[in-house]
This record gives C-alpha cells, sequence and structure tokens, in this order.
C-alpha cells in the first residue's frame, strides 16, 4: 500500500506546483518527482535474495556437539512469507522448534516459522548443534508489498 502511496504523493506535489505556477524550476520539479518514484519502485524490489542468514558459533556443546545460532534477517522492506531453506542433511542435537524450522519429509528444504510473514528488517534466531555446521540457503519465498 504505502508504495503506490509514494506515486501519488509525487503527482499531488507536481499537480500543486502546476497550478502554482512555479514552472520557473522544471528541472527542480522533476527532480524531487524522480526521486520520490523511485523511492516507490525500490520499495517492491524485494528478492530471497534479500533474506540472508547468519550463522555463529555460541560457544557452547550439545551432546559434544558444537551449538551454532542462526540468524535469518528479511534485510527488505516487504514481507516474505512461505520461506524454504535449503537445509540438506539438517540434523541436530539440540532440538529445534518446528514452528521455528521443519524440514520437509525428503530433507532436502526446511519450512520457516511455519510459513507465516517474516516482516521487513525483522530477522528469526534458531539454534542447533552439529559438527560441521550445515549451510543454510534461502531458496523460495512469497513476497507482499
Ligand atoms: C532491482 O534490483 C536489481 C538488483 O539489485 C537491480 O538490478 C534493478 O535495477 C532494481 N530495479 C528497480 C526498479 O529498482
Ligand atoms: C546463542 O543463543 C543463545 C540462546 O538464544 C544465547 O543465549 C547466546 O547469547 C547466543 N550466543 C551468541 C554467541 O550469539
Ligand atoms: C502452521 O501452519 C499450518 C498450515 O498453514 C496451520 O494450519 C497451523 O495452524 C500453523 N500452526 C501454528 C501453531 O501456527
Amino acid at each position: 500500500m504505502a508504495n503506490m502511496v509514494k506515486p501519488l504523493i509525487a503527482v499531488v506535489i507536481m499537480s500543486f506546483l502546476l497550478n502554482k505556477g512555479k514552472a520557473i524550476f522544471p528541472f527542480h520539479d522533476f527532480v524531487i518527482m524522480s526521486f520520490l518514484i523511485n523511492k516507490g519502485l525500490s520499495g517492491n524490489n524485494c528478492s530471497i535474495n534479500d533474506i540472508n542468514i547468519g550463522t555463529v558459533r555460541s560457544g557452547r556443546e550439545i551432546e559434544g556437539k558444537p551449538e551454532w545460532n542462526v540468524t535469518v534477517i528479511n534485510n527488505c522492506g516487504c514481507s516474505q512469507k512461505s520461506i524454504k531453506l535449503g537445509c540438506k542433511g539438517f540434523q541436530t542435537a539440540e532440538p529445534v522448534d518446528p514452528l521455528i524450522l521443519l524440514k520437509s519429509k525428503e530433507g532436502e528444504t526446511c519450512l520457516l516459522i511455519n510459513g507465516s510473514s517474516l516482516v521487513g528488517f525483522q530477522s528469526v534466531r534458531f539454534s542447533y548443534a552439529w559438527d560441521p555446521p550445515f549451510l543454510l540457503l534461502p531458496l523460495d519465498s512469497s513476497i507482499t508489498c
């Protein structure tokens, strides 16, 4: 919604300026307008690549396996839901809440937060324990702006 509002604001500003007969600074007006429109469009430019996954060693050990803290962040202004991560072979000595990370039956992909929305710039954290750690990759999502 917010992204549709921005170009509208630009149009309103433009007609305001035209009505006031301020055609003396046409370049200035054009710059303001395209700035607002570009901002509006860039908000829609989110992709699965904006899901970033950071893994750090927590320093703890669970059943002799190092524990890893994972942060999944949506680095974009739009919500992403039904987020699937590539998690081939994933296993853990420390239970992970399946509502946070659920491994598919095939064991190749994992569903994040039960398919719910990860709002823009929000993150999800979980920990698991295994040696070596797994390469978790963002695969697919459904984006709503
Ligand atoms: C969207 O992002 C891609 C890659 O970051 C970029 O090449 C493209 O120009 C962007 N499009 C818009 C409309 O901002
Ligand atoms: C790892 O996660 C645990 C549990 O959430 C937390 O207590 C700990 O501070 C985290 N450690 C690091 C290094 O992020
Ligand atoms: C998890 O997702 C399923 C399918 O969308 C839904 O039926 C279920 O209520 C969800 N569970 C929780 C605890 O939100």
